[in-house]
């Protein structure tokens, strides 16, 4: 008897919540605001749409395929909307009314006090993008310049000091210069020391978006041009041809000349966006009663998210002819509207208040590296190393192998390239008396 009574409590609580999740589907799909909008079915009515995707770490690519699928605009999710142009681009992230979406508030660390990255409030924010702005000056960036040569150095450096080392240390030979297996103990001691380094300079960043998508790039740096012969010798040519000794490689006006350089670090940013995925934005609050938010001559219902998604918008053909050719040339063309289309296009620092504080940073960093390391190495992709290469076949936008594949976990997660280094004549001798005086 307590057993039917409790049977059919259970069965009374499925209906009830089966109905209401019914009408809710029902809803979202006959009667929502975005319902004429196209998309997936299923992100029309829930937000595991996305979800699944983002945990399954392809989002971007999922993203990219369901815009080729609905057009321009299309709905990912019960209340978001996703668009593909620049013009969206402009009028959801350079726009004063929108901020960060309170999904970022999901960020917020336990103790509740939110961080540059999280701060949705645009005064809250505006208070600590000032603090931050002060960090990342031209002034303390010389004055993190000399560490941040260190650790290049460090990075150039070790994969010879560890063979020597490791036989110190462990009794056999690693022998990374000729062996992948034991490599990542480089790329680790190398990364670890770095991010140590950057986050005690500036702890804004342990919360922010510098550390991991500074490490993404440096690998897609290293990635593209051991798969695109051309830009790495134009890149090598000039960066050898550009200065005389090493340490003349710094931040300043002879390393911005370097044009090929930075249409390759633009290039590979593009193909590979350390970020990659849709920044979703909102109308804040304090403007909701002065009228709606228009995005691409669309009227957005309040209470909508909005977003461009960065790998999307990057490979997009009205932008960039052939999106999936690394091309470094085409940051080169005289022609100024062709160039002035694709820096709009360009999103991966995105835009606006919100845009990245780091930018400077990031692009010193990223010339500094290659720069220096074209300076003492020739390299080129392990033998045989397939690891980061797309597999030819794969249907889930993963079949090109001439794309470094990201995994999409917000600042996107990767693995490889695997890169052997040959010293460069007597360049390196100079690296070993750098050291050695810095020690
Ligand atoms: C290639 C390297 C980098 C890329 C691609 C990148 C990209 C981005 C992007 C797309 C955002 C916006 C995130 C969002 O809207 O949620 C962002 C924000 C931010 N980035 Fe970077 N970033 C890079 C390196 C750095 C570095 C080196 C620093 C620090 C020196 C830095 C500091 C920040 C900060 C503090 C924010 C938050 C800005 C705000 O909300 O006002 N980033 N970055």
């Amino acid at each position: 008897m307590v057993l039917d009574t409790g049977f059919a409590a259970a069965r009374y609580a499925v209906l009830i919540l089966g109905s209401y999740y019914l009408l809710v589907i029902g809803h979202r799909i006959l009667l929502h605001p975005l319902r004429r909008y196209p998309g997936p079915l299923v992100a029309k009515f829930t937000d595991w749409y996305g979800g699944f995707h983002a945990l399954s770490m392809h989002l971007h690519l999922t993203t990219y395929q369901d815009h080729k699928k609905y057009g321009r605009v299309m709905k990912h999710g019960p209340n978001r909307l996703v668009f593909n142009s620049v013009q969206a681009l402009q009028d959801i992230y350079s726009n004063e009314r929108t901020t960060k979406s309170h999904i970022y508030l999901l960020t917020v660390q336990a103790n509740g006090i939110d961080s540059i990255f999280n701060a949705v409030d645009r005064k809250r924010h505006a208070s600590k993008r000032r603090l931050v702005g002060r960090a990342v000056t031209k002034r303390a960036m010389r004055m993190f310049g000399p560490i941040m040569h260190e650790q290049i150095d460090v990075f150039a450096c070790k994969r010879l000091g560890l063979d020597i080392v490791g036989h110190l240390a462990f009794g056999f030979a690693l022998d990374t210069q000729t062996d992948p297996t034991y490599r990542f103990i480089i790329d680790g001691i190398a990364m670890g020391n770095y991010r140590a380094n950057s986050f005690m300079q500036l702890p804004f960043l342990k919360n922010g978006a510098g550390g991991d998508t500074t490490a993404t790039a440096l690998s897609a740096l290293f990635f593209y041009p051991s798969h695109n012969p051309v830009a790495y010798r134009q890149v090598s040519e000039e960066v050898r041809g550009t200065f005389t000794h090493a340490a003349e490689i710094q931040g300043g006006p002879m390393l911005s000349d370097c044009r090929y350089l930075r249409a390759y670090i633009d290039a590979t940013l593009r193909m590979s966006s350390p970020i990659s995925g849709t920044l979703w934005r909102e109308l804040a609050k304090d403007e909701e009663a002065k009228g709606p938010l228009i995005v691409d001559r669309h009227v957005i219902p309040r209470g909508t998210q909005v977003g461009v998604n960065i790998y999307t918008l990057h490979h997009n053909e009205d932008y960039f002819p052939e999106p999936f050719d690394f091309r470094s040339e085409r940051w080169l063309v005289e022609d100024s509207s062709e160039l002035q289309t694709m820096h709009a296009a360009f999103a991966t620092f995105s835009a606006g208040a919100r845009g990245c504080a780091g930018k400077p940073m990031a692009y010193l960093e990223s010339s500094l590296v290659a720069a220096k390391t074209l300076w003492y190495f020739d390299f080129q992709t392990a033998p045989g190393d397939v690891t980061g290469v797309g597999i030819r076949g794969k249907m889930d936008g993963r079949g090109r192998r001439e794309e470094y594949q990201l995994r999409d976990v917000f600042s996107a997660a990767h693995d490889g390239p695997y890169v052997v280094f040959r010293p460069r004549g007597d360049a390196c001798k100079e690296l070993g008396v750098r050291m050695s005086q810095s020690q």
